[in-house]
């Protein structure tokens, strides 16, 4: 199975990006699914339900979520009657949405999990705890798994993966914004990534206006962050997996900005 997946777009140079380049990218690469992080997609914070309609337009068939999934108060109106989202499925368990969804594409079918790490990040329910039963679960129906963990600290994300290696196709990593090159497969055949990095500016601090956050280092006084304009990149992975086994073949890092442009 071929999988597209997309880190972290950010407000609407986010969106604008991936319009640009996902027609590209898909006729470059050919994926069965495209999976998009959309949790910073509205203004840099959550998801509406236009926005919503509008990545789906775009291409995406999935949307992954993460620790901003609760910032528009109007995700509570319309979560549970979208199909193609998944919101972080370790959050407590009398929260709307689903934590997972399991799709058919091209003939073939997936589940695609997000999940949310604890280190540094809010204190929910254990991710690894979570997972180890929930994977065994979703593996009598596919072997075709995709986890989007979306987590603060490296070694929480490459912990997950080492856990749950030879059990899934690929946990990648978000929420950093920052892509790292460990791009891999683990020995069981898991492909990992630590972070994916993100799609939106490419001249700010983790896609907000950057003189905003240099003053919040500096003087330590609260400040209202916003999505900053300009270039814009893309970052995102593109793994192919057996259709037998659902385990990793390749991983390949999708990296597109000025410095690293795109190339058919
Ligand atoms: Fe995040």
């Amino acid at each position: 199975m071929k999988i597209l997946f997309i880190g972290d777009v950010v407000g609407s140079p986010g969106r604008g990006a991936l319009k640009e380049y996902l027609p590209k990218l898909k006729s470059k690469y050919r994926p069965d699914v495209t999976i998009v992080n959309a949790e910073n997609s509205a203004s840099g914070k959550g998801l509406t339900k236009k926005i919503y309609h509008e990545l789906i337009t775009t291409g995406a068939d999935l949307l992954t979520m993460g620790n901003h999934m609760w910032d528009k108060k109007e995700i509570f109106d319309f979560i549970d009657d979208v199909d193609n989202l998944a919101r972080p499925v370790n959050f407590p368990k009398n929260n709307p949405g689903k934590g997972y969804v399991i799709k058919t594409c091209n003939g073939k079918k997936i589940a695609v999990i997000n999940a949310q790490g604890r280190t540094f990040m809010q204190a929910i329910d254990c991710p690894f705890e979570t997972l180890d039963d929930l994977v065994d679960e979703l593996r009598k129906e596919t072997k075709h798994i995709f986890i989007d963990f979306h987590a603060e600290a490296t070694s929480e994300k490459l912990a997950m993966s080492w856990f749950l290696d030879g059990r899934v196709t690929a946990v990648a990593g978000t929420h950093t914004h920052v892509p790292t090159a460990d791009e891999r497969i683990l020995p069981q055949g898991t492909a990992h990534i630590t972070d994916t990095g993100m799609t939106g500016p490419y001249d700010g601090i983790l896609g907000m206006e950057k003189d905003t956050i240099i003053n919040r280092f500096r003087n330590g006084l609260p400040a209202r962050f916003e999505v900053t304009t300009g270039r814009t990149q893309l970052n995102g992975l593109f793994i192919e997996s057996d259709q037998q086994t659902g385990l990793a073949r390749s991983i390949k890092r999708i990296q597109i900005n000025d410095d690293h442009p795109f190339f058919d």
